[in-house]
């Protein structure tokens, strides 16, 4: 080798090179963090010295989602009061808040409630001890979550909400016995038909029966419906204290069967006199068979009592006027509304 050959001079400059980057490799894993030991299995934690990060944004959020389930709840029960007929309304209140509610449970599932599974061997809780730590241990539990009482008021108003919601609609489980007592009907109120037209009393015609309801009240309102028919006065026989309560012959009674609440809807009426059966309301259902010119009395089928009679007079015009409420609650006899009012 000549001292003018550079092939030596290269390759030890390349030696020197590879052994300066691996000291300064060596150098640098030396000044290096050291790692932490290797932590212990999850199941020798200790429970009590858990640490369960909060999570304050998913914590607001099913606070949020909780009150806004009971907004809604709330707006069941408002709509229930000012709008109890509307269905549809009622429906999405209720499933808008249940949504609410399940998506509130679900978000705190996943992010606010720790997620950890933690498998201890230890035998019977015998002792008060024991007990007590381990009650502790689970009340700790819980102790990730910042913000406790804010999820625990939503949680109780969303409850308090719901539950009002749930039981609202108890209110409507039959009529109370105040709607039994009180019908449209008072001593004034003129007879129409279902078009609102007023009755007078040469409208009523032998040998037909007429629907009637009370002027200026809901068709719909219990008790409203009323049977009217005019009778010849052979077939009236009224009791002594009803004597006045037919001007012209013209009677007029509940349309609602006191048997089982069906409408009362026909009407026979003997077409040949000597040889026909009187007339008579006769209900659909069951065939309760009633006689108007006796009061309403029950001649056959199931109903346990008359029908009541609504009292009529004639005005000076010759409209047809209730002169009283009826004289008996209305309303199947099952629902306990046998109440004499006169
Ligand atoms: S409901 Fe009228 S007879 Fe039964």
């Amino acid at each position: 080798m000549s001292p003018e050959d550079p092939q030596p001079v290269k390759r030890a400059a390349k030696l020197l090179g590879v052994l300066v980057a691996v000291r300064t490799g060596l150098r640098a894993a030396r000044s290096r963090t050291p790692a932490p030991p290797p932590s212990a299995p999850e199941s020798d934690i200790d429970p009590s010295k858990r640490e369960v990060p909060a999570n304050p944004r998913a914590e607001l959020l099913v606070a949020g989602l909780v009150l806004l389930a009971a907004l809604f709840a709330f707006a069941f029960t408002v709509v229930y009061i000012v709008a109890g007929g509307n269905t549809q309304l009622l429906g999405v209140a209720m499933g808008v808040a249940l949504c609410l509610l399940a998506a509130a449970c679900i978000i705190a599932g996943k992010f606010v409630v720790p997620q950890e599974t933690h498998v201890e061997e230890r035998g019977l809780l015998l002792d008060e001890e024991q007990t007590e730590e381990a009650v502790t241990m689970i009340e700790q539990g819980g102790e990730g979550i910042s913000r406790r009482a804010l999820l625990a008021g939503a949680g109780g108003v969303a409850g308090a909400a719901i539950v009002t919601a749930a039981a609202t609609p108890l209110a409507s489980l039959g009529p109370t016995m105040k709607a039994f007592h009180q019908t449209p009907w008072t001593r004034g109120v003129r007879l129409v038909d279902d078009q609102g037209r007023p009755y007078r009393a040469e409208d009523i015609q032998l040998g037909s029966f007429y629907t009637a309801l009370p002027e200026n009240a809901d068709p719909e309102a219990f008790g409203s419906g009323v049977l009217v028919v005019r009778l010849p006065a052979h077939y009236i026989d009224l009791p002594a204290a009803r004597r006045s309560w037919a001007p012209q012959g013209i009677l007029a009674y509940s349309k609602i069967c006191p048997h089982a609440g069906c409408a009362i809807s026909l009407y026979r009426y003997p077409t040949y006199a000597p040889t026909s059966q009187v007339p008579a309301f006769t209900c659909p259902c069951h065939y309760s068979t009633f006689l108007p010119g006796e009061g309403g009395r029950l001649s056959f089928g199931p109903a346990g009592r008359a029908l009541p009679q609504l009292p009529l007079m004639i005005d000076g015009q010759g409209y047809l006027r209730a002169a009283a409420g009826f004289h008996e609650d209305v309303g199947p006899s099952w629902w306990g509304v046998h109440r004499a009012q006169s």
